[in-house]
C-alpha cells in the first residue's frame, strides 16, 4: 500500500485551522487527525509548517497564438512553473476561432497539453461564433468533455461576441448546467480610443491605458449582469480591474446570487505608473485590462476584506521581451498578457494575510476552494477533506524570497513582480500523494498531470 503521512501541520482547510497529521493512501487523503498511528511508507515531519490544499489557477493561457506570435510558456514550461509555485491545477481557455467548430478547438488544445502537463489541467471554452450545430457542441462540451464554463468577450475584433449573441449563449448554456465566464471591455470604446490615436498618430506604449479606460470594464459588466440576471445564467467576470465593477456585481447579487468576481495579483499590487517607463519597462505591462490607479488597488481590497471577490487567479500569458519588442512604435501591435503562474500563491499570501490581515481560511477559498467549486472540481479538488486529491503545499510562513525572473522558472525573461520581498514560501508540493516539489528540486516527469473532466458549478 502506498502511504505517506504528513505529522505535526498546521492544517488549513477551507473552513478550519488544526494541528494535525494528514495519511494520505494511493493518492487519496484518507484521515486527517491529531498522531495519526500508521506504517506509511514516507513520513513528512511538517514541525508547525502550514498545510494548505494546492493551488488551482482558474485563468490560464499556455501556448496561445496571440497577434501573430504565441505565449511563451506551452503546457510543459508553464504548467512545471506554476507547479513549483504552489499550484496543482491549472484551467487553460481554450479558444474558438471564428468559423470554427468548438469541438475541434477543444481537440487542438487537447494536442497542446495532453502528455506535457506537470500539474493537472482541464480546459474553459471561449465561444467567438454560435456556428451552425452551437447547441449539439455543447452538450458535446458539458457531458463529454466536461467543459462547463464558456467564455465570452465583449472587446477584440477576433474574439469579440455580439451582445445579442451573448445573450443568446447564455439561454443555451443556463439550462444545461453551464456558466459564462466573460472578458469585460466595451469593443466599441476600445475601438474608437484606437482610432482616434491612430489618426493623431499617437501609438506609443503610454497610450495602452488610455485606450482601455475604466469606463469600458464598467460598463461592459453592467451589461453582462443585466443579460445574466435576464437568462437566470450563472456568470464569472475574469480579471476585474475597478472597484466599480465589483460594486455593480455586489449590488446585483441582491437580485440573482450566482454572480462571481475574479481578479488577479497584478490588479492588487501593480498600479498605472509603470505605463510612464520606458518602452522596455513598460511593455512588460502590456495586458488588457491595463493595471490601474492606486484608488482602484484599495477598492479591490476592501472587496476581498469583505468576502466579495471569490477568486484569485493570474491570467497567466506570457511574452518574452523580444516578442513583445514589435510594438515599439505602435502599442496595437504588442501581444497582450503577462506572466503569473508561478507567483501568485505565495504573491497572494504574502499581501492578502501579511499585508492585509486576511484569515487563513478565506486565503485558502480564493487561491484554492472557490474555483474547485465554481468549475466543477470540487470536492475532488480544492480543501483538505478526506476522500479529495491530496494535492497539498507545505508552506513555511516565516521563509522570506524576492521573486525574481532569476529564480523563477517561467519561460519569459522578465518578472512583472522583481525585487517584491516576500513573506512565506512553497516548501513541498504534494500532487496526487506524491511529493513533487521539495525545494529547488522536481521529482515528477511531464505528462503525471491528467485532463480533468468538470461538472457544473457547485453554487
Ligand atoms: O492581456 C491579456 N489579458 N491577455 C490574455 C487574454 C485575455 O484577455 O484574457
Ligand atoms: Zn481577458
Ligand atoms: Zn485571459
Amino acid at each position: 500500500m502506498n502511504q505517506l503521512l504528513i505529522c505535526n501541520a498546521i492544517v488549513v482547510s477551507s473552513d478550519q485551522v488544526q494541528e494535525a497529521d494528514v495519511l494520505i493512501n494511493e493518492g487519496k487523503i484518507t484521515k486527517i487527525a491529531k498522531a495519526i498511528d500508521a506504517d506509511a511508507e514516507t513520513v513528512i515531519d511538517a514541525n508547525g509548517l502550514l498545510l494548505f490544499p494546492g493551488g488551482i489557477d482558474a485563468h490560464t493561457h499556455m501556448d496561445l497564438p496571440v497577434s501573430g506570435t504565441t505565449s511563451s510558456d506551452d503546457f510543459e514550461s508553464g504548467t512545471r512553473a506554476a507547479l513549483f509555485g504552489g499550484t496543482t491545477t491549472i484551467i487553460d481557455f481554450a479558444n474558438q476561432t471564428k468559423g470554427e467548430s468548438p469541438l475541434s478547438a477543444v481537440k487542438k488544445w487537447h494536442s497542446k497539453a495532453d502528455g506535457k502537463c506537470y500539474t493537472d489541467y482541464a480546459f474553459h471554452i471561449a465561444i467567438t461564433d454560435l456556428t451552425s450545430n452551437i447547441e449539439e457542441d455543447i452538450d458535446q462540451l458539458i457531458n463529454v468533455e466536461g467543459i462547463t464554463s464558456f467564455k465570452t468577450f465583449q472587446a477584440y475584433p477576433t474574439m469579440q461576441l455580439a451582445i445579442d449573441h451573448i445573450d443568446r449563449l447564455m439561454k443555451i448554456v443556463a439550462p444545461k448546467g453551464g456558466m459564462i465566464t466573460n472578458h469585460a471591455e466595451i469593443g466599441n470604446t476600445i475601438n474608437e480610443l484606437t482610432d482616434k490615436f491612430t489618426k493623431q498618430n499617437k501609438l506609443s506604449h503610454k497610450k495602452h491605458p488610455k485606450i482601455h479606460p475604466p469606463e469600458a470594464e464598467i460598463e461592459a459588466v453592467q451589461e453582462l449582469i443585466n443579460l445574466a440576471i435576464k437568462n437566470k445564467c450563472p456568470s464569472y467576470v475574469v480579471h476585474t480591474t475597478t472597484g466599480k465593477a465589483c460594486e455593480i456585481v455586489t449590488r446585483a447579487r441582491k437580485q440573482y446570487p450566482h454572480l462571481f468576481l475574479e481578479t488577479c495579483p497584478q490588479y492588487l499590487i501593480l498600479n498605472e505608473s509603470v505605463y510612464s517607463e520606458e518602452f522596455e519597462t513598460a511593455a512588460k505591462y502590456i495586458m488588457s485590462p491595463p493595471v490601474r490607479t492606486k484608488k482602484d488597488i484599495t477598492a479591490l481590497w476592501k472587496h476581498i476584506k469583505n468576502g466579495e471577490i471569490d477568486v484569485i487567479a493570474t491570467d497567466h500569458c506570457p511574452f518574452t521581451l523580444d516578442q513583445k519588442s514589435v510594438g515599439k512604435d505602435d502599442v496595437t501591435k504588442i501581444p497582450n498578457g503577462a506572466p503569473g503562474v508561478e507567483n501568485r500563491f505565495e504573491l497572494f499570501y504574502h499581501h492578502a494575510v501579511n499585508l492585509n490581515q486576511i484569515e487563513l481560511t478565506s486565503f485558502v477559498n480564493m487561491i484554492s476552494t472557490k474555483p474547485a467549486k465554481l468549475f466543477g472540481l470540487y470536492p475532488k479538488k480544492g480543501d483538505i477533506i478526506v476522500g479529495a486529491d491530496a494535492d497539498l503545499v507545505l508552506f513555511d510562513p516565516d521563509s522570506c524570497k524576492t521573486i525574481s525572473s532569476n529564480n523563477h522558472h517561467m519561460r519569459v525573461d522578465y518578472n512583472i513582480f522583481e525585487g517584491q520581498e516576500i513573506r512565506g514560501s512553497v516548501q513541498k508540493v504534494i500532487s496526487k500523494g506524491v511529493i513533487a516539489i521539495d525545494g529547488k528540486n522536481c521529482f515528477v516527469d511531464k505528462g503525471c498531470g491528467e485532463y480533468l473532466k468538470r461538472r457544473s458549478p457547485n453554487l
